[in-house]
């Protein structure tokens, strides 16, 4: 894999991204995480926007809130109540968000990824907020379907909204077939993606809180 361009400012798990966090960790860190980037993968591209992303919206908070990185199978759903702004990505599959099914026709494949549980379960078990977090999300697709409509990131956003999640947008990264790699460029564009949506995530919730 290419190194990629974005400033990858801290070593992971070590500065205020905490990646792939076990139930503990996050534990440890609840109270502080106020951003959680959440994902699904099944052959590992998710997985890559899913870090750039979380590095965007680490440069976006410079700081100022620490930001967790986790897959969607490692995050108990109470632990999302002390989160503000929760990104969600996951691999479209069929369309939609992979399902049973179509993770097993993945790993059919040669993917790797878990096969039982990912985003949709996942958000189907959030507890219900009350318009006080914010969510975005992402997905990746095979760049020639680009023109066909549905997509994970959409289908993640109307489970968010139906969970009582302000929703902001949804955004999709490209890959060039069923296993990857990704387009060239797409990680930078996730990193910057990230950033910009957690500065209006932080300004919008600013606003609503008074500080
Ligand atoms: C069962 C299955 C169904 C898929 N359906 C779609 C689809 O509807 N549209 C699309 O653009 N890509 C589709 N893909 C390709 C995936 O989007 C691609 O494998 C994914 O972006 C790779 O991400 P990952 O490495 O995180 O698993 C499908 C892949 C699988 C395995």
């Amino acid at each position: 894999m290419t190194t990629p361009n974005h400033p990858l400012r801290v070593p992971v798990q070590q500065g205020p991204v905490y990646a792939d966090l076990d139930l503990a960790d996050l534990g440890a860190a609840e109270g502080r995480v106020s951003a959680l980037v959440v994902h699904e993968s099944s052959f590992g591209n998710t997985r890559t926007i899913a870090m750039a992303v979380a590095e965007g919206v680490a440069a976006a908070l410079e700081g100022d809130a620490s930001v967790a990185l986790a897959a969607a199978n490692r995050v108990e759903p109470e632990m999302t109540q002390s989160v503000r702004m929760l990104l969600v990505g996951a691999p479209t599959h069929a369309f939609a968000l992979p399902r049973q099914s179509t993770r097993e026709d993945a790993v059919r494949q040669g993917a790797t990824g878990p096969v039982m549980s990912g985003v949709r379960e996942w958000i189907g078990t959030l507890p219900v907020r009350s318009r006080d977090a914010m969510a975005a999300t992402f997905d990746t697709r095979v760049e020639l379907m680009r023109h066909l409509p549905g997509s994970a990131a959409t289908s993640a956003l109307k489970q968010l909204g139906r969970h009582g999640y302000r929703t902001v947008e949804h955004e999709s990264f490209y890959v060039t077939g069923t296993p990857g790699p990704l387009l060239p460029g797409e990680e930078e564009r996730a990193y910057a993606w990230g950033r910009r949506v957690a500065t209006e995530m932080r300004a919008a919730l600013a606003a609503r809180t008074g500080r």
